[in-house]
């Protein structure tokens, strides 16, 4: 059975090996062998995924005590923002991705108008799976550029 709970430090190994492993995987071809370098580097290092536990909303999927999947909801500007979200390659397709999502989205402050999130253009596929949850284009976004690689979406709630 699948369930998803809210990530505890004790999770901070399992959360990282998602993401080692999810990302090349998710990845190749998608992006030069840099960016994905640089990507795990700078998004799950033991530093920034400890820092997404603490002060963030981490989620995890839990199979039989297994780690398979993560969800990373964090704040940018007055927005919230899904920073992450990666299932293992092994259990994808079988709504671990959907059952991340929903817990994320009811995760969210009272009040909250919706979540935003950034994915890269190529990425088809979790355009797709986000398009078919219902996420489409943001009213209004963070400053920050995005530069022709990624794109915003957003689920109003
Ligand atoms: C994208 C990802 C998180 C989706 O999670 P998942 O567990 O594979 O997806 P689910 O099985 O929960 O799919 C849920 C629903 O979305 C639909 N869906 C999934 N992938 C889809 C796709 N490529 N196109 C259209 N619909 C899709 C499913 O059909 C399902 O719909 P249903 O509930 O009506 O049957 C997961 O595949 C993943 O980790 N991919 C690699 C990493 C990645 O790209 N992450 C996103 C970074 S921004």
């Amino acid at each position: 059975m699948i369930a998803v709970r809210r990530a505890v430090p004790e999770d901070l190994d399992a959360v990282r090996q998602i993401g080692l492993t999810t990302w090349p995987v998710a990845y190749a071809g998608l992006a030069s062998p840099e960016f994905i370098v640089d990507g795990l580097a700078q998004w799950w290092s033991p530093e920034v995924v400890e820092r997404g536990i603490r002060t963030g909303i981490t989620l995890v999927a839990e199979e039989d005590d297994v780690l398979i999947g993560m969800a990373g909801v964090g704040r940018e500007e007055d927005f919230w923002v899904l920073w992450k979200l990666y299932v293992l390659p092994d259990h994808q397709g079988k709504g671990v991705g959907k059952a991340l999502l929903d817990a994320a989205v009811a995760a969210l402050p009272d009040g909250t108008p919706g979540l935003l999130l950034d994915v890269l253009v190529q990425n088809t596929k979790a355009i797709d799976f986000y398009a078919s949850y219902g996420f489409g284009v943001p009213p209004v976004t963070p400053a920050r550029d995005l530069g022709d690689e990624l794109q915003w979406m957003y689920l109003p709630r």
